[in-house]
């Protein structure tokens, strides 16, 4: 495995490899890599024969309030599982080389990147849009990697691909969770363990969303049942919304069979997490069900 740290280096390597003829997969991370990472990696492993990962803090998708300089940074343990995973190369930019001192242009976003997360933290999408675009002019790869836990992010990189015509594929691979339901997320790090015991909450939370929504019932009570389920637990919910996969708006009335996804965002002290379960079509002979019909909560 290798390590490049020049963006004109990378590009050179990748596109070598792809003009021999080799399938060429990127994982695009900020490091402190966990097994929803290593998944990511072994997703690429298997469709493809080589494998590009980068490992980039990129500052434009933080405020300035936010937690760039204590995100969680572990470069050698992020290497020797990215060695294990079969990694070919490891891009690791210096934040000069991705934004030198003179750079002047940015990618604004806009639909679906301005509802959730966006909206709760304004500019954050633009700085992904951007550090995407300029990690895929470096990493020219056939096809990037992308997990389904931040699946706003992978609507907005989808929505960029297509209206730029990006010659990239975008995989959405599945989000890796603890035992105990939690999301993998880098930021699982700043939980204290008591913080650590509540935050199954989310997760929790959604399986009774995707259990009332099997059994017929509304958007609005679906996204009531996620948010007692935090509330239950004191935890801050920043939003939970039955939307569209795609568009990311509100279900209407004549879309209640879905397919949906319900998206949910909470906070534990000063730690942000965000979560999210997508809710399968269902028969529409079975909509809405009333409220008292649905099944209770199990204990
Ligand atoms: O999901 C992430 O880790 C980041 O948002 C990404 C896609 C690597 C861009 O910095």
């Amino acid at each position: 495995m290798q390590i490049v740290r020049e963006p004109a280096r990378m590009r050179e390597v990748v596109q070598a490899a792809r003009a021999a003829g080799r399938r060429v997969g990127f994982v695009p991370t900020m490091g402190a890599l966990h097994a929803g990472h290593a998944s990511l990696a072994a997703e690429a492993a298997r469709s493809c024969d080589d494998i590009a990962v980068s490992i980039f803090v990129n500052p434009m998708q933080f405020a300035p309030h936010e937690d760039f300089n204590r995100y969680p940074r572990s470069f050698d343990a992020d290497c020797a599982l990215l060695d294990r995973q079969g990694a070919t190369w490891v891009f690791a930019p210096a934040v000069e080389a991705m934004y030198p001192p003179d750079n002047a242009t940015r990618i604004v976003v806009g639909g679906p990147a301005l509802l959730f997360e966006g909206a709760m933290r304004p500019g954050h999408f633009d700085g992904v849009a951007t550090v995407v675009h300029r990690l895929f002019q470096a990493v020219p790869a056939d096809v990037a990697f992308f997990g389904a836990k931040d699946w706003q992010q992978t609507v907005v990189v989808r929505r960029m691909v297509s209206d730029l015509s990006l010659p990239i594929e975008i995989a959405v691979c599945p989000t890796v969770r603890e035992p105990d339901g939690l999301a993998m997320s880098s930021r699982n790090a700043y939980l204290s363990p008591p913080d650590r015991s509540r935050a199954v909450a989310l997760s929790a939370g959604l399986e009774r969303g995707a259990e009332l929504w099997s059994a017929g019932a509304a958007p609005h009570e679906i996204e009531a049942a996620v948010r007692d389920a935090l509330g239950a637990r004191g935890i801050d919910c920043d939003y939970a919304a039955v939307v569209d996969p795609e568009s990311l708006d509100d279900l209407a009335v004549r879309d209640w069979a879905g397919p949906a996804i319900v998206l949910v965002a909470g906070r534990l002290g000063t730690t942000r997490l965000i979560d999210n379960a997508f809710l399968p079509r269902r028969p529409p002979g079975q909509l809405p069900r009333p409220t008292d019909q649905l099944p209770r909560p199990t204990a």
